[in-house]
């Protein structure tokens, strides 16, 4: 096949790769499936409709192909696409594998050997900082995980903007640290690196569905006061928590729907929701914690759990929902270390 400049590319969940082709068939019908890897799909596009917007749920990074390449010679090849200083984003797909299941010994190493010997074989061709900033070239370059077999390299470009995360793959899996109660840490800071959406210290969040506490103590420890809603029990850790500036966690051990307005604080700039319940019913509790913000909310990470078809089906429903927030921006996608899930980013 022919790889050139009017093919589009995604990186993705291997598990989500019907969901990402069903949703950009229904919002791209003009896209043709062309070539596909565990992790990366492509579309022919008319090359008229090529600077169009596209973007997928599941999708963390997408940009326009270039090809593939066999050798580094090979990449900078391709990099001829792209101007002098533009960013390098080596990278590789995700496994068919939970991320936090990956073997930190052996994940990325495949990309950071080729990431090095591409910039030793061409110094100051890319720009040292890999985080991009908008409007920034990026060239991509993707291979297979590193505990797979070695699948060849492939190329592509994209300018980068707020539909996809700065760094390499849009964002890389973070390791969950040790003193994390949960694997929901990971998920909120991959979500904040993915969106460039960043909580302050000082400021308050509430986050709905809150127990064991992986999300609420990673805000904690970015300098938030948080307030955590779910009848389930939080870790002793995060109930003890003392920040440096005097913050901490406050448990309403209650359902989202029987917490009081006078027991929120005044005034919050963050809503996190991690409920186990189907979306149409999440969104009902993420609906009325909007409203009890009264317009003091920054930003919203929304968890969707995406058990079955079903759900998939009614995206665009409760994205009609999420749209009517009020928030200036709605972004989604699918982070490294979710699974069966998506996030909806909110921005006002
Ligand atoms: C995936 S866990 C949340 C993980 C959490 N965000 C963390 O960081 O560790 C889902 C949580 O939703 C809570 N939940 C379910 N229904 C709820 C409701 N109506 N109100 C508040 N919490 C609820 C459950 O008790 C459970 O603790």
């Amino acid at each position: 096949m022919a790889v050139g400049d009017s093919f589009l590319w995604f990186t993705h969940q291997p598990v989500s790769t019907t969901w990402l082709k069903r949703e950009l068939a229904v919002k791209r019908p003009d896209l043709r499936f062309a070539y596909a890897r565990p992790g990366l799909t492509t579309f022919k596009v008319e090359p008229a409709r090529l600077e169009y917007a596209v973007e997928s749920s599941f999708a963390r990074a997408h940009g326009h192909s270039l090809g593939r390449a066999a050798t580094v010679d090979d990449v900078l090849a391709h990099a001829a696409a792209v101007p002098a200083g533009a960013r390098l984003h080596v990278w590789e797909r995700d496994p068919d594998r939970p991320a936090d299941e990956r073997d930190a010994a052996i994940a990325g190493t495949r990309a950071a050997a080729l990431d090095a010997a591409i910039r030793a074989a061409a110094p100051a061709r890319f720009a040292a900082e890999v985080t991009a900033q908008a409007n920034d070239a990026v060239l991509d370059v993707i291979v297979a995980p590193a505990e797979e077999h070695d699948d060849g390299i492939f190329v592509g470009h994209h300018r980068h903007d707020a539909s996809r995360g700065p760094l390499p793959g849009g964002v890389p899996h973070v390791t969950i640290p040790d003193a994390a109660p949960s694997r929901a840490w990971a998920k909120i800071e991959e979500a904040i690196r993915w969106s460039g959406l960043v909580p302050r210290a000082g400021e308050s969040a509430v986050e709905i569905g809150s127990a064991p506490g992986g999300a609420s103590f990673a805000l904690l420890e970015r300098g938030l006061t948080v307030h955590g809603v779910d009848p389930g029990a939080m870790d002793p850790r995060v109930l003890a928590y003392r920040g440096a500036s005097g913050n901490r966690f406050v448990h309403h051990a209650l359902p989202a729907a029987e917490v009081a307005r006078k027991d929120l604080p005044k005034a919050y700039a963050w809503l996190a929701s991690d409920v186990n319940l189907a979306p149409m019913v999440a969104l009902k509790y993420v609906e009325r914690f909007v409203a009890l913000a009264h317009g003091g909310l920054r930003g919203a990470f929304i968890t969707l759990k995406l058990n079955d078809d079903g759900v998939f089906e009614a995206l665009p429903r409760l994205a009609a929902r999420i749209g009517k927030l009020g928030a200036r921006a709605v972004r989604y996608t699918q982070l490294p270390s979710h699974r069966s899930e998506i996030v909806a980013i909110l921005e006002w």
